[in-house]
């Protein structure tokens, strides 16, 4: 069969994990996917820096736009970041091209996903992401596929690695919140612009991709109502463990009466619970459907690996020929979110 040939936009963190998995494991690949995956170009901003990877095989284009729209591309696969710029012009190039997209871009799917995805399927294409939320966790999966059948009640979990590391660690080691960022920050856990990350901006973005899967509506990360971390004070943890509770950056999302709630807010959680006990970067994502029940899912959020694993199980489905609608059902029949009055619980 002819491969499935992926034009690869970003040799970073991502990028390079997913180069080491197609050349890594091609037989395997190919044998579930039934086909060939075999990358033909990559992008990237700077040419000559070393990758640790052997990228000698691949076309290079200097363009993320030019890459996109190769005739010898048939996927494009954006892990460049950034949701305006080369990551939606290339986006939408690919899509104009007659090509599928693959991203673990949180942020652009949050601030275009609707748009992206009405322009996916007017070229008969789609977009899949799975790395783009909760990193190597298959929660876009469980819910467009696993969970179809349900009528989704909640989806609720620990999205942000990052945040999850500080707030356990000073808990753990009763150290104050700057004196963890600054260590977070020297291990190289942050973000370029931190306040994706501790403003729970990052993690809003992410919770808002899972709530327009899971209530069939556009996705509305500007509903979302937001808190970082960054007020949290030893203080703060300490308090509550003495009352048996851990704090966690949570995301909440459910319809109520009132509309979709969307929550990214530190929290209290049993300090007992599988949320209270989670620890350093891991996420958790837990979702309730009416006949399911309650599902938890825990895994590593972030990483090379972890990511391009997410990354190549959207390409495999590709490459099987299965192209599911971006949120789990056509863009055009999602509905407009009438967003929740904010309020506590
Ligand atoms: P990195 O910063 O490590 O890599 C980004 C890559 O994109 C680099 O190779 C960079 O080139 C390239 N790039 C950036 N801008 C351009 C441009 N204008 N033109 C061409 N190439 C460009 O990012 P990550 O790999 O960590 O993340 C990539 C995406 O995946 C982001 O959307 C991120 O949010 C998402 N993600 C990341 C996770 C992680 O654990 N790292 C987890 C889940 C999602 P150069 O190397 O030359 O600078
Ligand atoms: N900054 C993110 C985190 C990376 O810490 O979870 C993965 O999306």
């Amino acid at each position: 069969a002819a491969p499935l040939r992926l034009g690869l936009a970003g040799l970073g963190t991502v990028g390079t994990g997913v180069v080491k998995i197609v050349q890594s494991h091609a037989d395997l690949i190919a044998a579930r996917a039934g086909r060939p995956v075999a990358i033909t170009a990559v992008s990237a901003r700077s040419r000559g820096k070393n990758r640790g990877a052997d990228l000698s095989a691949y076309a290079w284009e200097d363009d993320p736009v030019a890459l996109a729209t190769r005739p010898d591309v048939d996927v494009f696969v954006e892990v460049m970041g950034g949701h305006e710029g080369a990551a939606k012009d290339a986006t939408e190039a690919a899509l104009s091209a007659g090509k599928d997209v693959v991203t673990a871009n949180k942020a652009l799917l949050a601030h275009h996903g609707q748009a992206l995805a009405l322009a996916a399927e007017q070229a008969g294409r789609t977009i899949r992401f799975e790395a783009a939320v909760a990193g190597g966790i298959p929660v876009i999966k469980a819910l467009t596929e696993g969970l179809a059948g349900n009528a989704m009640k909640r989806v609720m979990g620990v999205m942000n690695g990052t945040c999850n590391y500080i707030l356990t660690r000073m808990q753990n080691a009763g150290l104050p919140y700057e004196t963890v960022f600054e260590e977070a920050r020297q291990l190289g856990y942050l973000e370029a612009d931190p306040n994706l990350d501790v403003g729970g901006i990052d993690a809003g973005h992410k919770l808002s991709l899972l709530a327009a899967i899971a209530f069939g509506t556009k996705v509305s990360f500007d509903a979302v109502e937001l808190e970082g971390i960054g007020s949290v004070s030893i203080d703060d943890i300490n308090l509550a463990a003495d009352m048996g509770y851990r704090i966690k950056l949570l995301g909440v999302a459910q319809m109520t009466g009132r509309g979709l709630e969307q929550r990214m807010t530190p929290c209290l959680v049993p300090a007992d619970s599988p949320l209270g006990q989670l620890q350093g970067g891991t996420n958790m994502v837990v979702l309730e459907g009416d006949s399911v029940g309650q599902i938890v899912l825990r895994g590593p959020g972030a990483g090379e690996g972890p990511t391009a694993s997410a990354v190549m199980g959207d390409v495999i489905d590709l490459a099987r020929g299965f192209r599911l609608p971006c949120f789990g059902q056509p863009a055009a029949t999602l509905a407009t979110p009438v967003a929740a009055a904010t309020s506590a619980p």
